[in-house]
């Protein structure tokens, strides 16, 4: 090799849950802009729902989600009333777009809202949207506030996907990031989950935390296998305390060095492979008879904010506070200031605060980046036929991908007429991030100017 793996797991690369990534979203996208995007929307265009509740109980020292603590019941109220009044603004606006695939509530823990706030929230989407039948509705959960009350309420709402974060079972791991959550509680919450017909799980996990070791990182997966979930993500810590600033509360003493962060990828990695499960992308393993193998075979696996999806929904509508949408013409990001993002509601006007209206250049780049870090691979001669753009366009990102090239972790394929197609190694493959920021037309320019800084690309 050239270049030392270690060199290369230290740059500092997005993670591409969007391209052109957000640091580059720009006032210029306004609420009127936002208005007529939803009204080009047509009959055919499917529609994916994002919901974001910005409340938790307590902050884990090592988040970086959009949200903050509470413990009182009245602003998850009076926010709930506020989303209402959101979705039935948006819905007002996409009467001529085809049916909702696939509803997500992320955060924070939406699942704080009370009983009656779900349900009411969930009946104003039957009501102003057109839900499809095989509806996906999907919620991230915190295992510590699962209840059987809660259960109940997922069950009646019809959630048929549940994320929890499990992150480890270490309990100096978990003092350490400032969430303890013995065994015990995790396994009480699948169970109440699965009693209520609620099978289809996920568990987050994370490597890179402080005071993890081969040790703990290996009885975390093993622990995590004892109870079955379909899906696994296993995502790399990103400390970034310039932007989240209660990540200082983690000792930065203790984190694994990037060697060690790694180890620990490779060892948790690799278990979760022996026990059959199917490797997805950057971050996430799924078993063979998921669905979101079967779309990994079948090529229908997508990326988006919520990182690997198999939403079937074209049009994302993002909804609440800081929530991204993306729609054919272009991004719309929500005010992240929830007294803001109210008034607007109230006010009848849509909350939006940036965006990007995506070029030709950037649908052909965003289209390779998603192939790269779905599937590994991307048919460029082809991608540059259905944007109708040419090879060339993409010269630059031949002479950034050569080192890479050179190191064996991609191959490039440039035939006659034009035929070009780039492929991740199965070595390459824990550095795609380096091969899709070889297209990133506005990485240079983040770079130099400091608009965006990233976590380590492993
Ligand atoms: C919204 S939370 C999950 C739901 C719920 N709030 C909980 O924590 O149980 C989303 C996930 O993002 C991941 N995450 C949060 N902060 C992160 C960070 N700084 N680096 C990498 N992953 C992070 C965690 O795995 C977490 O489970
Ligand atoms: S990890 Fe989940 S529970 Fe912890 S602060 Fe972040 S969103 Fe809240």
């Amino acid at each position: 090799m050239t270049n030392d793996p270690l060199s290369y797991a230290l740059r500092n690369v997005p993670r591409y849950t969007s391209y052109p990534t957000a640091p580059h979203f720009h006032g210029g996208v306004t609420a009127d802009t936002y208005a007529d995007w939803l009204g080009a929307l047509k009959p055919d265009d499917t529609l994916s729902l994002y919901l974001h509740v910005p409340y938790c109980r307590e902050l884990c020292h090592y988040c970086g989600c959009h949200t903050k603590a509470t413990r009182q019941e009245a602003p998850l109220v009076s926010y709930a009333a506020a989303l209402g009044q959101e979705i039935e603004l948006v819905g007002k606006h996409v009467q001529k777009a085809g049916p909702v695939r696939h509803i997500h509530w992320g955060g924070g823990t939406p699942s704080l809202l009370p009983r009656q706030s779900l349900i009411d929230l969930t009946v104003s989407m039957r009501v102003h949207f057109d839900l499809s039948p095989d509806l996906e509705h999907a919620i991230e959960l915190d295992p510590r506030l699962v209840s059987a009350q809660l259960a109940d309420t997922l069950a009646t709402i019809g959630i048929n996907r549940a994320s929890l974060g499990v992150q480890d079972f270490d309990l100096n791991v978990q003092k350490a990031i400032g969430r303890v959550q013995p065994y015990e509680v995790v396994e009480k919450a699948t169970t109440h989950l699965r009693s209520a017909g609620l099978d289809a799980l996920n568990f987050d996990l994370m490597y890179g935390l402080p005071g993890q070791s081969s040790a703990t990182i290996l009885d975390t997966v093993e622990k995590t296998l004892s109870l079955a979930p379909g899906r696994i993500a296993l995502f790399g810590y990103a400390h970034v305390p310039w932007m989240r600033k209660h990540q200082r509360l983690i000792d930065e003493k203790a984190l694994p060095s990037a060697a060690e962060r790694l180890e620990l990828a490779d060892l948790a990695r690799n278990a979760l492979l022996d026990a059959g499960y199917v490797a997805i992308g950057l971050d996430h393993f799924a078993r063979a008879d998921d669905s979101m193998a079967i779309a990994l075979s079948d090529g229908s696996l997508k990326r988006n904010f919520q990182g690997y999806t198999t939403d079937r929904g074209e049009q994302l509508i993002g909804l609440g506070v800081s929530s991204i949408g993306k729609l054919s013409n272009g991004y719309i990001q929500n005010m992240p200031d929830v007294g803001n993002w109210r008034r607007s509601i109230m006010s009848g006007e849509f909350p939006v605060c940036k965006g990007l209206a995506l070029s030709a250049d950037d649908r052909l780049r965003g289209q390779i980046i998603e192939d790269l870090m779905t599937n590994y691979t991307c048919d460029l001669a082809q991608v540059c036929k259905t944007h109708g753009l040419s090879i060339q366009d993409l010269s630059e990102a031949f002479t950034a991908l050569e080192d890479l090239a050179e190191d064996g972790l991609v191959d490039l394929e440039l035939g006659a007429n034009d035929n070009a197609r780039v492929k991740v190694t199965a070595a390459g493959r824990p550095y795609v991030r380096l091969a899709a920021a070889a297209f990133d037309a506005y990485l240079a320019d983040s770079m130099a100017t400091g608009k965006a800084r990233h976590s380590a690309a492993v």
